[in-house]
């Protein structure tokens, strides 16, 4: 398959920031509990991501499938409310979706009947009166978003004649030209192939290092959560599913996926993981004692950092 290869990004342009003390976190659940009628899927979730003017945090959610994490990132696209407590953006509660928060689903989301271009073109219309882009404008920055995404030359395809990971681009340059300043990922790259997920992931790597996005993304790949997250935040089994650690990863940027099970600390780090997955998600979603604290878990990779520098 041919992918192109793609040109670097532009920062998008530093919100006005005041002193990062008096700024809210960009993203926070304040004791989130979500129920559907009696079944209670997620309880209590708190997760602060703070809004640093030159760094954007990349956090991954890790958990046994039916937990809740979509339902965590749901809550965060404005496409479900919690029952209990507050999910706020910038201090802002979220009262639905909105432009600032991009979305990337599993399932290629590009629509089937427009070809690449007028994909990428839908939202930038849509949003034309906004964005205040003349339609050239809009074209030329369409056009500029298919080459970051190493698309350029496809421009006039519809999707069915794309490979998946190629049609995972459109999906992701239909999301970024709406310049999001928060970035949701729903397990983006696991419909793919392990050779283009790998790929992808290294594009999402430094699309988002290079403009300095929050991230925000499920994945139940273990791998794939140390290449790319600053934080890895692990649930327990549901129903009433919580945060039951907080891990910090520490291994240095920047990573790629070819050279990161080489840097020390790798195997320590990817097992406590997978210990994680298999034994404690379970025992600690039956025993987790009250005074449970995420961020207080004895071990080298749990502390009480609320965001760790790039
Ligand atoms: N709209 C809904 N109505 C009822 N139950 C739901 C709804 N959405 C999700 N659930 C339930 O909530 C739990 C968490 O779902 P989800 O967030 O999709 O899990 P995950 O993404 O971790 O696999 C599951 O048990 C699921 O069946
Ligand atoms: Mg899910």
């Amino acid at each position: 398959m041919s992918e192109g290869h793609a040109k670097p990004l532009p920062a998008a342009s530093p919100a006005l920031q005041g002193p990062a003390s008096v700024q809210p976190p960009i993203v926070e659940f304040r004791h989130a509990t979500v129920r559907f009628g009696t079944f209670t899927a997620v309880s209590d979730i708190n997760i602060a991501i703070e809004d640093l003017p030159n760094s954007g945090e990349f956090v991954t959610i890790i958990g046994p499938s039916g937990c809740g994490k979509s339902t965590l990132l749901n809550l965060l696209a404005g496409l479900l409310f919690p029952t209990e407590g507050q999910v706020l953006v910038r201090g802002e509660p979220v009262t639905g979706p909105g432009r600032d928060r991009g979305m990337i689903f599993q399932q290629y989301s590009s629509f089937p009947h427009l070809t690449v271009l007028k994909n990428v073109l839908f939202g930038l219309r849509i949003n034309s009166r906004e964005l205040n882009l003349t339609p050239k404008q809009q074209h030329e920055r369409a056009m500029e978003m298919i080459e970051q995404v190493g698309l350029a030359g496809h421009e006039h395809k519809y999707p069915h004649r794309l490979s998946g990971g190629q049609q995972q681009r459109v999906a992701i340059a239909r999301t970024l030209v709406l310049e999001p300043r928060i970035l949701l990922m729903d397990e983006p790259f696991s419909a793919l192939d392990a050779l283009t997920r790998g790929t992808l992931q290294e594009e999402v790597n430094r699309i988002v290092a290079e403009t300095k996005l929050t991230a925000f993304m499920i994945t139940h790949d273990v791998d794939e959560a140390i290449l790319l997250a600053d934080r890895i935040l692990l649930m327990t089994n549901g129903p009433q599913a919580k945060i039951a650690e907080v891990v910090v990863n520490t291994l240095p940027r920047p990573r790629t996926r070819h050279d990161v099970h080489h840097l020390p600390g790798y195997y320590d780090l990817r097992n406590h993981i997978i210990d994680f997955l298999v034994d404690r998600s379970k025992r600690l979603a039956r025993t987790m004692p009250p005074e449970w604290n995420p961020r207080r878990v004895p071990g080298r990779f749990t502390n009480g950092l609320t965001h760790s520098a790039r």
